[in-house]
């Protein structure tokens, strides 16, 4: 339909590091330095396919933040963005909690600091801060709750108050006033670049295409994304989307593409398209790219870059991460 590919290119052998380890000689060094560190390595559905397949649990922002609470490991690998390794470390203040690659960050969390949050705060005296997960671990100190794209309504919902504060993402703040409309909910100005970049057309030029696919959307996708959706989802409730459709032979997944890996690992049999009909075009988050093999066995290896949160912030991110994860997930 357009001159884009449809299949992730093969990854290049050059090395950043001047390595000159095979996939297969990597995975095996680090197995075995994960065993020798007592490790545990996460990682979000985003993440490159290699790196996914290494990990012991690939997940959504809130299944990896409960699984960073039970693991007994010594050392948790985070192979995600940087808010994601720093959630984990509030949550495990006294485990070694590393990102393989600094440059893991994220524009969605980078648009709320502190003082914008006060800002906002002083514009609606007196309403409830619900912030998503996408946040630094100062912002969701100064928040009464934390939410993810798996129980933003359930949060929401579960506050005795009817004026919500949410923060940073708009798309998803607008999806959650859509589905709880008897709240009023102040919606800050934040967007990830990667979901706000779709547009309505781009999806049905695509539906257009594959007329009789099943649209699963991520909640932070625009409204006109949503509205056309068959379903609205956290990556990980995307597994649960599809297993709902058994009748249906294919998928247009309007998110990030590395959740296409999982999908195709747990439905083999289905054919997943992305939204705009390119597999490594609009819908790939640079950040979430940036972790390859060699990242992961050079944070094993060096023990980099450990993520360091004052205690005093960790108290305060800990209350809103807490009581987020007492609601349970509504998809
Ligand atoms: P999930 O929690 O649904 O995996 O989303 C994480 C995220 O950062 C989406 O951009």
């Amino acid at each position: 339909m357009s001159q884009c590919v449809t299949e992730a290119p093969e990854t290049t052998s050059y090395s950043p590091y001047g390595l000159s380890f095979s996939p297969e000689e990597l995975i095996d060094k680090i197995h075995f330095l994960q065993t020798e560190k007592k490790a545990v390595i996460l990682a979000h559905n985003y993440q490159v396919p290699e790196v996914q397949d290494i990990a012991d649990f690939t997940g959504d922002s809130l299944g990896l933040s409960m699984e960073a609470t039970k693991t007994d490991a010594k050392i948790i690998v985070f192979c995600g963005v940087h808010f994601m390794a720093e959630s984990a470390k509030i949550l495990n203040p006294d485990k070694k909690v590393l990102l393989p690659h600094l440059g893991a960050g994220c524009s969605l969390a980078d648009s709320i600091t502190p003082e914008s949050l006060d800002d906002w705060k002083r514009r609606y005296p007196g309403y409830t801060v619900v912030t998503y997960i996408n946040s630094s671990a100062e912002v969701k100190a100064e928040s009464d709750i934390c939410c993810t794209s798996a129980n933003a309504v359930a949060v929401v919902r579960s506050l005795k108050t009817d004026k919500v504060l949410f923060t940073p993402d708009r798309n998803l703040g607008r999806w959650v006033q859509a589905q709880v409309p008897d709240k009023d909910i102040a919606i800050y100005d934040g967007a990830c670049p990667t979901h706000d970049v779709l547009r309505g057309a781009n999806l049905l030029k695509t539906k257009q295409v594959f007329p009789d696919a099943v649209v699963i959307a991520h909640p932070e996708c625009r409204e006109d994304i949503v509205d056309i959706a068959d379903e609205v989802c956290s990556t990980t409730g995307m597994m649960a989307a599809v297993a709902r459709h058994p009748e249906a032979r294919t998928f247009i997944v309007a998110t990030e593409n590395g959740i296409i890996h999982q999908l195709k690992k747990r439905f083999p049999d289905k054919e997943f398209v992305m939204a705009d009909g390119c597999i490594g075009c609009r819908l790939h988050c640079p950040y979430m790219k940036v972790t390859g093999l060699e990242d992961v066995y050079l944070s094993l290896k060096e023990e980099r870059y450990e993520i360091r949160v004052d205690a005093e912030v960790i108290q305060g991110a800990r209350r809103a991460l807490d009581r987020m994860m007492a609601v349970p997930r509504d998809n």
